[in-house]
């Protein structure tokens, strides 16, 4: 039998990358239909006829198709890509700058910025899996969107039946970079790690001979030998941004350095430095939406235009790779470790066990199966409770539309530093997100 695959929130950018690998490696993932979703129809056609013409070409037995329609989009799908982004990235942008103007980092996951972004997705990516579950119920559903901490929070508190994996390819971007740092290949690796979305740190880092390589690296960072990452192991995350995140990971380890941090914990050990760092008046948001979100639709209207992808610069990232090796894991039974965000249930031995948090997993036909990560220590344990309280108020929030909760999610963040600085962001975030948020707020 054939699968069926489908992309919700086809207009991303990073579709491109997903379609690449989907060719690629289209006989392992049995793969017969892709179908591209999208609510706005002009990218959904532009990225839909790319994949048509692409496909032709490159993996002819594929039947493609793209609709603005959810429910036929979903119809005889066995597995479903969600990557959206409610008010794409020009609201991103109004986030990042609505922050600033605070005097706060509102990255689109972490901090304020994340804050503002759940309260857009949460409803949208509901309503998705609900269909889902009517039309395609035996479907496996692969989430990128974010932020995919309380995305993943709300998701499987409110439909704890559905077959759906939250995950995120920064861990392994991250890892990448790793191995290439001791120049041992990834997959020769295993990484033992814990902590929630764009949160955790790595505790061990085992060689195949089993020997923890973590304290070598803690050493090298400690006596100053390693004080850059040389490249991103991402071929996509080329840029200066990325560059400076990856390197923040060295400098938030040996500040801290029990634990090996993943990047984002930038903007909680140093949210101040973040602010110096960053330009307030051309933000990440402003970056991507000159350059990917430009590139990425003039290559696709070239390529409809010339009617042939076949010196198209198509390239297949982490990105990419990461989502397709999780489906393949499931098809083909692999069993194979990734690092997911599931519920806890005593994965983490001390921590809430009704909360979801991110840890290795091994995936396979009939699901997935968390790592016991043990007892975690305190420091990371109370960063990571009052992070979990922040997401968990939040979701509460976006679901029942109460100021209230909101204010004490609020709160809860690490990058706010007062109630009035609070409130007078949450305000400004209630205008901008007024086509967005529930109703409820504004009654
Ligand atoms: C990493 C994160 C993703 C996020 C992306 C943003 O890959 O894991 O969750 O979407 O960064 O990248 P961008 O290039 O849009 O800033
Ligand atoms: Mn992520």
């Amino acid at each position: 039998m054939k699968n069926k695959f489908v992309i919700i929130g086809a207009g991303s950018t990073h579709t491109p990358g997903i379609l690449a690998v989907l060719a690629q490696r289209a006989e392992e993932l049995k793969l017969g239909e892709l179908c591209l979703h999208d609510i706005d129809e002009g990218r959904v056609y532009h990225m839909g006829e790319f994949n048509r013409i692409y496909m032709e070409e490159h993996c002819p037995q594929i039947k493609t198709s793209w609709t603005t329609n959810l429910r036929e989009a979903l119809e005889g799908a066995n597995y479903v890509f969600v990557q959206i982004r409610p008010g794409r990235n020009e609201q991103r942008s109004l986030d990042e700058h609505t922050c600033y103007k605070h005097g706060l980092i509102g990255q689109e996951t972490c901090g304020l910025g994340g804050f503002s972004f759940a309260l857009r997705t949460i409803p949208a990516i509901l309503d998705i899996v609900k269909t889902a579950l009517e039309v395609c119920p035996d479907a496996w559903i692969l989430n990128y969107s974010n932020p995919e901490a309380m995305v993943s929070e709300a998701v499987y508190r409110t439909y704890p039946e559905a077959k759906m994996l939250c995950i995120c390819d920064m861990p392994i971007s991250q890892e990448e970079t790793i191995a290439e740092y001791l120049k041992i290949p990834h997959n020769e690796l295993t990484f033992k790690y814990f902590g929630l979305n764009h949160f955790g740190w790595y505790t061990n880092i085992y060689n195949k001979e089993g020997k923890d390589l973590l304290p070598e690296i803690r050493k090298d960072v400690l006596e100053g030998k390693l004080t850059e990452f040389c490249e991103s192991g991402d071929g996509g995350k080329t840029d200066d941004y990325w560059t400076k995140t990856f390197n923040n990971v060295i400098k938030g380890f040996r500040a801290y350095p029990d634990y090996l941090p993943l990047c984002y914990l930038q903007y909680y050990y140093f949210h101040d430095e973040m602010l110096e760092q960053f330009d307030h008046n051309f933000t990440r948001a402003d970056y991507v939406l000159s350059t990917r979100e430009i590139t990425v639709y003039d290559e696709c209207k070239r390529v409809i235009e010339a009617g042939s992808a076949k010196d198209s610069y198509l390239v297949s990232g982490v990105h990419g790779n990461y989502i397709v090796d999780i489906a393949s894991s499931i098809i083909n039974d692999k069993r194979e470790r990734y690092i997911i965000n599931v519920m806890n249930n005593g994965a983490i031995g001390n921590f809430n066990h009704d909360a979801v948090v991110e840890v290795p997993c091994y995936v396979g036909a009939h699901g997935i199966e968390p790592v016991s990560v043990g007892y975690i220590p305190q420091f990371h344990k109370s960063l990571m409770e009052a992070q979990k309280g922040y997401e968990k108020l939040a979701v509460e929030a976006c679901l029942e539309g109460s100021k209230e909760k909101a204010m004490q999610a609020i709160l809860l963040n690490k990058t706010v530093p007062s109630y009035r600085v609070g409130k007078a962001l949450f305000d400004d975030l209630l205008e901008i997100n007024k086509p967005y948020w529930n109703k409820k707020f504004y009654e």
